[in-house]
C-alpha cells in the first residue's frame, strides 16, 4: 500500500509528474513526497510554476526541491536526508526533434541523472525504483503492436537511445545490487497543462493564431495517444502493488493508433466545440502536408495485455473526450479570449 510512504519523485513540476504526485498526495494518507524539478526553459515556465502552485495549494506533506539530477551533490544531501521508499523518475529531456538541436541535455539528464539516480539507490535501498521510458524505443519496428519481447536496437533519434540505455543501466543495477525497478514505456501521453511542444497543443496555438500547422509524412501517420490520467492510474497501480519481479517493463499506452488526419479533425471539431474556433474556421486551409521528420516513427501501437494481466488495467479514455478536457483547460488557462 501506498499509506505512509516516503516517495522521491523527479520532474515533479512536469507534466506528467505533477499529475502524479498531486493524485498520490490527494488519494493516500500519510505519505510524504520530495519532488526534484530543475525547472529549465525546454518550454514556458510558467507552465511548470502552475502546475507547482496546483501541488502546493493542497496543502499536503509536500517538499519541492528545485534542483538539477545530473549534479552528484544536489542528490546525495537529498538521499541522505530521507530514507525513500519508492523513487520515480520522470525527470528528463524529453522530445524527439529537440535531440537534434541540443543532444547534450539529453546525455546530462536521461543518461547522466539516471545513473546518478541509481547509485543513490546503490548506496540507500529502496522498495522500488519506477522510471519513464518511452515508445520511441521502438524505432521502426514494423511488428504491431509493441511487445516489450520485442528486440529494439535499433532506435532513430538520440533521445529513443537515451530512453534504451536506461532501461539497460535498470536491469544492470538490479542484477548487481538488488535494485528492484520498472520501467515504464509511454505512449504519446496528453491532456490538460501538456508539454506545449507537443503536436496537440503546439497545433492548438497555431491554429488559434490563423497559421497553417505541418502534417508531417502527409499525414500517414498513427499515433497511440494516451491521456495523462491513464498514464497516472497505470503508475500509481504498479506503486501501490509493487515490483512483479526484480527487473520489469511495460508498455503505457491507449493500444488505439489513431490516423494522425483524424486526430487533427478530431481536435479541430473540440476547439470549435469550445469556442476557441469559429464554427466555420477552414481546418483543411490551414495544413501544410509535409515529408516526415528525421527521428520520427511512422506508428506506434502499445500491446497492454501484460499491463493488464499484472495490474488489472488499460488506458482506454477515447480521443475526443481527452481533447476536448484540454480545449476546455485551455479556455481557461489562456483566457475566454484565447480563441
Ligand atoms: N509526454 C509524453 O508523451 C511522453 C512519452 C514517452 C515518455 N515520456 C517520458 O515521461 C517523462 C515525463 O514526461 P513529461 O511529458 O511529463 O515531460 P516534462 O518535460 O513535462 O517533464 C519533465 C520534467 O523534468 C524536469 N527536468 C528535466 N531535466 C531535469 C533534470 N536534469 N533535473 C531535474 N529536473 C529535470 C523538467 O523541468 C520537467 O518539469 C519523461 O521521462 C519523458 O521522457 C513522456
Amino acid at each position: 500500500m501506498l499509506n505512509e510512504k516516503n516517495i522521491l519523485i523527479t520532474g515533479c513540476c512536469g507534466f506528467i509528474g505533477s499529475y502524479l504526485t498531486m493524485r498520490i498526495l490527494k488519494e493516500y494518507n500519510g505519505v510524504h513526497i520530495v519532488g526534484i524539478d530543475d525547472m529549465n526553459a525546454y518550454y514556458d515556465v510558467s507552465l511548470k510554476k502552475y502546475r507547482l502552485d496546483k501541488i502546493l495549494s493542497l496543502n499536503k506533506d509536500f517538499t519541492f526541491i528545485k534542483g538539477d539530477i545530473s549534479g552528484r551533490e544536489l542528490l546525495d544531501k537529498v538521499f541522505s536526508k530521507d530514507r525513500f521508499d519508492i523513487v520515480v523518475n520522470l525527470a528528463a529531456q524529453a522530445g524527439v526533434r529537440y535531440s537534434l538541436e541540443d543532444p547534450d541535455s539529453y546525455i546530462r539528464s536521461n543518461i547522466i541523472g539516471f545513473f546518478n539516480l541509481l547509485e543513490e539507490m546503490r548506496a540507500h535501498p529502496v522498495e522500488h525504483f519506477i522510471y519513464a521510458s518511452s515508445s520511441s524505443v521502438y524505432g521502426g519496428n514494423e511488428k504491431i503492436p509493441f511487445s516489450t519481447q520485442d528486440r529494439v536496437d535499433h532506435p532513430v533519434s538520440l533521445y529513443a537511445a537515451t530512453k534504451k540505455s536506461d532501461e539497460l543501466m535498470a536491469y544492470t543495477y538490479c542484477h548487481l545490487f538488488k535494485i528492484k525497478s520498472t520501467g515504464l514505456r509511454f505512449f504519446t501521453v496528453y491532456g490538460p497543462a501538456g508539454r506545449p511542444d507537443m503536436a496537440y497543443f503546439s497545433f492548438t496555438n497555431k491554429l488559434l493564431k490563423g497559421e497553417k500547422i505541418k502534417i508531417f509524412n502527409h499525414g500517414h501517420c498513427k499515433r497511440d495517444f494516451t491521456y495523462v490520467d491513464d498514464i497516472v492510474e497505470g503508475i500509481v497501480r504498479i506503486m501501490d502493488q509493487g515490483p512483479k519481479q526484480d527487473y520489469n517493463l511495460y508498455n503505457i499506452g491507449n493500444d488505439h493508433p489513431e490516423d494522425l488526419m483524424n486526430f487533427v479533425y478530431t481536435l479541430g471539431r473540440c476547439l470549435k466545440e469550445n469556442g476557441l474556433l469559429e464554427e466555420d474556421f477552414d481546418l483543411d486551409g490551414h495544413m501544410e502536408l509535409t515529408d516526415m521528420q528525421p527521428g520520427d516513427v511512422p506508428v506506434t501501437y502499445a500491446d497492454t495485455a501484460p499491463l493488464k494481466k499484472d495490474y488489472g488495467f488499460k488506458p482506454d479514455t477515447p480521443l475526443a473526450a481527452g481533447l476536448d478536457r484540454f480545449c476546455k483547460w485551455y479556455k481557461e488557462y489562456y483566457g475566454k479570449d484565447s480563441g
